[in-house]
């Protein structure tokens, strides 16, 4: 694609990788994903934001071959889909400075081996001067990386966000349609930043500080009402949890099958939405999405050996890394002679603020006591959801 305008001087440029469908040899992208850059011609400088994943640097050279030579490169994030490009970017361009905080110059020179003699380092609120347009930098830590930062240019009132307020989502529109993007910007926030939602909240509301007229992430779509990304990051990370039970499951021989169908009724007639994910064949980021709004998580796992079965385990580790904002937990399932399926999974989320619930666990397949005891349980959590937001 050409470079394409949003201001008068202002490009998207970048790659979208349509077909991209694995990140970091974790995060499925179902949407593939573009690597966002930008151009910003001023009246006496220019400046390139940001670069892109290297395997796409022809594409951004190709674009670049349409532009006048940029003064600078303001690298926002130093995770390898923006700036990994980098050293194409100083090789074609000698005389370019790289931009960037003191944090992000230590990465580049420890990641890319950058020269040293390429950066001007600049503290939060520093300001760069283009002639007519002015770019002021602001420290967005842990959004999603300690360098992390945004640009706000403000002759244009826009807002380089890096990875902040993205998605992975491949279009070949420039600004977002909100009913197409909405869920994969709520799985990229899933996945990318509700680790860090204590700084999301912080940095919201520090860019919100400054007027924004758009913005230009370094994922997916610009947005040109920031308003509808705005409120859902604020929903997604202080928001109310809702009437929603995650129940990522799996079954060996069925008998947590049973157990996983009867609490999924159970709840049902108690009006609590469950949202189940086979972990045979689940998408991590659809799991993810859950875990920002689900009031409960129950895992359901068979016996393996005298544990959870690895699949529930992977998805407990998800989930503690992910850290999110869940109330209420616990663990279902079936086992052959013994186990300490509930200790190691409770073990293995330490993150989780989370009120642990009165575990089911069936020995082979399960009996009358044991569904009388799924029925209880789904009393429990009816009764702990009764404060909570319906499921949106
Ligand atoms: Fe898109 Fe954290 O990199």
């Amino acid at each position: 694609m050409k470079p394409r305008q949003i201001v008068p001087n202002v490009h998207l440029i970048g790659a979208v990788d349509w077909d991209r469908r694995l990140f970091d040899a974790l995060i499925p992208l179902p949407d593939g994903t573009s690597y966002n850059a930008y151009f910003v011609q001023g009246s006496e400088k220019s400046v390139l934001l940001d670069t892109v994943d290297p395997s796409m640097w022809p594409t951004l050279a190709a674009q670049l071959d349409e532009l006048p030579a940029p003064d600078y490169l303001v690298i926002h994030h130093v995770e390898q889909d923006h700036s990994g490009s980098t050293p194409l970017v100083l090789e074609r361009y000698p005389g370019i400075t790289i931009v960037c905080n003191e944090k992000a110059k230590a990465m580049l020179v420890d990641h890319l081996h950058v020269d040293d003699a390429r950066f001007h380092v600049v503290a939060d609120g520093d300001t760069l001067s283009l002639g007519d347009k002015t770019l002021t930098f602001l420290f967005t830590p842990w959004v999603h990386w300690p360098e992390t930062m945004s640009t706000w240019l403000e002759a244009d009132k826009i807002l380089f966000s890096g990875d902040f307020f993205g998605s992975h989502f491949a279009t070949s529109d420039v600004y977002a349609v909100k009913e197409e993007v909405y869920a994969g910007a709520k799985r990229y926030y899933a996945e990318i930043m509700m680790p860090f939602a204590a700084q999301v909240v912080k940095n919201v509301e520090k860019v919100t500080q400054y007027p924004i007229a758009v913005i230009a992430p370094s994922h997916g779509p610009v947005y040109d009402d920031p308003s509808f990304i705005i409120e859902a990051y604020r929903d997604w990370s202080t928001g109310p949890m809702q009437n929603v039970v995650c129940l990522p499951y799996v079954t060996m021989h069925d008998s947590t099958r049973l157990m996983v169908d009867h609490l999924t009724d159970a709840l049902a007639e108690r009006s609590v939405a469950v949202e189940r994910f086979d972990l045979t064949t689940v998408d991590l980021g659809e799991l993810a999405s859950s875990l920002v709004h689900a009031g409960t998580v129950v895992i359901g796992t068979s016996t393996v050996l005298t544990g959870p079965h690895p699949l529930a385990a992977n998805a407990a580790f998800v989930a503690n890394a992910l850290r999110p904002r869940t109330k209420y937990a616990t663990v279902i399932g079936s086992y052959g002679w013994a186990g300490k399926t509930v200790e190691t999974l409770a073990g293995m989320m330490p993150k989780l603020k989370v009120e642990l619930l009165e575990p089911v666990l069936a020995r082979g397949l399960p009996r009358e006591a044991d569904y009388a005891a799924l029925d209880a349980l789904a009393d429990t959590i009816a009764e702990k959801h009764k404060d909570l937001a319906p499921r949106r």
